[in-house]
C-alpha cells in the first residue's frame, strides 16, 4: 500500500468490521442458545417432595427402557437421562469393553445422536464404529485416555470389561469427571460391599465362573466418594447409571445427597437376580467397607 494514511484509515475500517460481526454474533447467540429454551421435563421440586420425585425419575427411567444396540434397555436409559439432564444435542463418549461395537452402549448414541467417541475393547476392531482393540488396565487407562486426547469432562462413560471395573472405574475417576457413568454390576447381594476380584490389572475373566466386577454396594460407595450418585439399575439389574452430583443439585435445587442416598439407596435399586450368586471364591473377595464420607475407604482382603 502506497499512502500511509490509506493503511490507517483501511486498518481502522477492519476494526469496526470486526466489532460489528462480533456484536451481531453475540446477539445472535442469546436467541439461539437452547440453554435459555430448555424446559426441564421434572420441574424442580420442594425439598420436602425430594423422595416423590427420585422415585417418579426412578419409574420415568424403567418405563424409557428400550434397546437399539445395547445389551438391555440401556439405550432408551440414557436417551431419558439426557432429557432429563444434559442439554446437549451432541456429546462426547468413551466405552471400555464395546465388543466389536455392534452390541453396545453408545453405538445408538454415535449413529442417533451424532455423539463424538472412542471405544476400546481387548478383543475387537472396529474402524466404523471406531473401536480399538485395547487391554485396558487401571495400570494403562489414564494413559491410553491422555494418549487420545479425551476430554476430563468428557459426557459419557461406559465400562463392561467383565472382570476388573471397579478398579479401572477408580482409576479413571482420580481424573476424569465423566457427567454420566453407566457400569455392570456383580448381582450379589446389595449388602455385601465387595469387589469380587482383586486389583490384579492382567487377569480376565474366565468366560463361566461369577468371579468378575464387583457388587453393586462397592459401586454405590465409588459413587459417593467421587460426588455422583446411583440414580438407576435396568430391569435386568446388569448395568447401573450414575449422574454427577452437581447435575442433580442443578435439577433438583439444594439437596442433601444423603436424602438421595437414602430414597435411592442399593437396596431398593438393586433388582433380584435370575440365579442365585454363588458363594464360591469368596476368600479371593476384596472387603470394600462402606464409605460415610469422601474419603478413600480401607480395602480389607478376605
Ligand atoms: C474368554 O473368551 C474370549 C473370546 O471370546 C477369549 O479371547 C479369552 O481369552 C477368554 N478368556 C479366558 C480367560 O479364557
Ligand atoms: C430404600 O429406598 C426405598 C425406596 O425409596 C425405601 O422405601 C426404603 O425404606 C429404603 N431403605 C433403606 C434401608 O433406607
Amino acid at each position: 500500500m502506497k499512502c500511509k494514511k490509506c493503511l490507517f484509515i483501511y486498518v481502522q475500517f477492519i476494526l469496526l468490521m470486526l466489532f460489528f460481526y462480533n456484536f451481531g454474533s453475540q446477539s445472535n447467540d442469546s436467541f439461539t442458545n437452547p440453554q435459555q429454551n430448555f424446559e426441564s421435563t421434572l420441574s424442580p421440586p420442594k425439598t420436602d417432595n425430594l423422595e416423590e420425585a427420585l422415585l417418579k425419575l426412578n419409574e420415568k427411567l424403567l418405563l424409557s427402557e428400550n434397546k437399539e444396540f445395547s445389551q438391555n434397555g440401556e439405550d432408551g436409559v440414557i436417551q431419558e437421562i439426557l432429557k432429563q439432564f444434559l442439554n446437549k444435542n451432541r456429546g462426547n463418549y468413551v466405552e471400555i469393553g464395546a465388543g466389536n461395537g455392534i452390541e453396545s452402549n453408545t453405538r445408538y448414541l454415535r449413529e442417533n445422536n451424532k455423539w463424538n467417541g472412542i471405544s476400546f475393547d481387548f478383543n475387537n476392531n472396529n474402524q466404523k464404529l471406531n473401536v480399538m482393540m485395547q487391554k485396558i488396565t487401571h495400570m494403562n487407562i489414564l494413559k491410553i485416555l491422555k494418549k487420545f486426547k479425551i476430554d476430563h469432562n468428557l459426557d459419557l462413560l461406559s465400562i463392561d470389561t467383565d472382570f476388573s471395573d471397579y478398579w479401572i472405574l477408580e482409576k479413571i475417576l482420580s481424573e476424569y469427571h465423566p457427567k454420566i457413568v453407566i457400569h455392570e454390576i456383580n448381582q450379589q447381594p446389595p449388602d455385601e460391599c465387595v469387589s469380587v476380584t482383586k486389583l490384579n490389572g492382567l487377569a480376565l475373566w474366565d468366560n463361566n465362573s461369577k468371579y468378575y466386577g464387583a457388587s453393586i454396594c462397592a459401586y454405590f460407595c465409588l459413587a459417593y466418594r467421587f460426588d455422583y450418585s446411583m440414580i438407576y439399575c435396568e430391569s435386568q439389574g446388569i448395568n447401573c447409571f450414575w449422574i454427577q452430583n452437581d447435575i442433580l443439585r442443578e435439577k433438583f435445587g439444594k439437596l442433601s445427597i444423603n436424602a438421595i442416598r437414602n430414597v435411592l439407596n442399593a437396596t431398593f435399586l438393586f433388582k433380584e437376580q435370575k440365579e442365585k450368586y454363588q458363594e464360591q471364591n469368596r476368600r479371593s473377595w476384596t472387603q470394600i467397607e462402606k464409605v460415610k464420607f469422601y474419603s478413600k475407604p480401607n480395602i480389607v482382603n478376605f
